[in-house]
């Protein structure tokens, strides 16, 4: 994995380029902003989109069409946002991609509404951003909180499981997520017995919410935690020999990050929209490529990546030439990606794809994923969106 120096020392080689193009073809370039964690509980996965992302540009052989300056957002909300204001009135991008904590991107939201300067969502599930926050600025090519976690509610309803606790991170994914969950798992029967909510980046310790979790009696424990959360909150499931069996969204467990997690991960049952044993010749072929060049399995958040920089480039393709035709361009992107089919709703520029129901599992002595069932087409609600 590259580091904040070799990122920065790439980007230099890139604006070197974009000096050199200028001059001698004088063509059109794109100017990128990529907003992403490289520092703090969600820094692996900053580190995975900006991996997924290099890799599509350099496979369509474009790295001289697009100068890409990057930003830490630090996972906090005013820092995102000053990065955001740099990265449009001093660097004076085009368009931005990233962003990981749905945090950061509530406080973002107005400004680039504002601003009119496209953003790419990479990650960040935060339901407002695409419901009653919409903006035809945003378009988000990774997922909503709510349908991750919608299809997991029902599922495990309908799988006879009828009692459940909740645990996540105290910010607004932790929320959305449980509220999701919570919601179809109710509707379709369920019944939620006990949640509680983590100081989010502080947490070392989950073992008294393990316990709480334990003595209510429920069939499962659900939960959402993603990055260094998750590991330690996996690691301690397991050290604390807890019995009652664990679900969760699906970053849970994450190829990123399982190794580190263990035999602890094992028997995690969890929904994603992105499973790297997918057996289509788009993800096999995407995986190949993925390997060749960072030697690892790559996760969802690299396939967010790799799709955000897919889009854009679709974008560019179909007339975005500058901050307003890009963005229109933006919400007509639809292809069978890594993932899977995937198109953006025009009602709210979030993205349709399917979400798998996985089981983690030990194979030839190394974790992989099982995927057990699949919810096609996952649409979220327009929620209030007016475009
Ligand atoms: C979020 O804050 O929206 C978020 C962060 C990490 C994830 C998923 C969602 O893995």
């Amino acid at each position: 994995m590259k580091n904040i120096a070799t990122k920065l020392a790439l980007v230099t080689g890139l604006c070197l380029n974009l000096g050199f193009t200028m001059i001698s073809t004088a063509s059109a370039e794109t100017k990128v902003g990529l907003l992403l964690p490289y520092t703090g509980t969600y820094a692996s996965l900053g580190n995975a989109i900006t991996e997924g992302f290099e890799l599509a540009i350099e496979e369509a052989g474009r790295t001289e069409e697009f100068t890409i300056v990057i930003e830490d957002t630090e996972m906090k909300p005013p820092v995102g946002l000053a990065k955001a204001r740099k990265l449009v009135y001093q660097d004076e991008v085009d368009v931005i991609a990233g962003v990981v904590s749905s945090g950061v991107l509530g406080a973002m939201r107005d400004f680039i509404h504002q601003s009119q300067v496209p953003l790419i969502v990479a990650n960040a599930g935060n339901n407002l951003a695409t419901g009653e926050n919409c903006s035809p600025y945003i378009v988000r090519v990774s997922f909503s909180n709510g349908q991750i976690n919608r299809p997991m509610g029902t599922w495990l309803s309908e799988n006879g499981v009828k009692t459940i606790y909740t645990l996540a991170p105290d910010y607004a994914a932790g929320h959305q997520m449980i509220d999701a969950f919570t919601e179809a798992f109710t509707a379709a029967g369920g019944e939620v017995i006990g949640s509680e909510f983590t100081p989010f980046g502080q947490t070392k310790d989950f073992g008294p919410y393990l316990t709480n979790a334990q003595a209510s009696g429920a069939d499962g424990i659900f939960v959402f935690y993603a990055g260094g959360e998750a590991i330690n909150f996996v690691k301690q499931y397991g050290s604390f020999n807890i019995k009652t069996p664990l679900y969760g969204s699906g970053f849970l467990t994450s190829p990123l990050y399982v190794e580190a997690e263990g035999d602890a991960a094992i028997g995690v049952r969890a929904s994603l929209h992105y499973i790297p044993t997918l057996d289509t010749a788009e993800n096999k072929a995407f995986i190949k490529a993925f390997q060749a060049k960072y030697n690892t399995m790559p996760s969802e958040y690299a396939v967010q990546g790799y799709d955000a920089a897919l889009a854009l480039m679709a974008a560019v393709d179909n007339g975005g030439v500058d901050r307003a035709t890009l963005a229109s361009q933006l919400p007509h992107v639809s292809y069978v990606g890594p993932r899977g089919p995937l198109e953006i709703d025009p009602a709210t520029n979030n993205i349709v794809q399917n979400i798998y129901i996985y089981d983690t599992v030990m194979e030839n002595g190394a974790l992989t994923q099982k995927i057990i069932d699949t919810v096609p087409a996952v649409r979220d609600d327009v929620a209030g969106c007016q475009m």
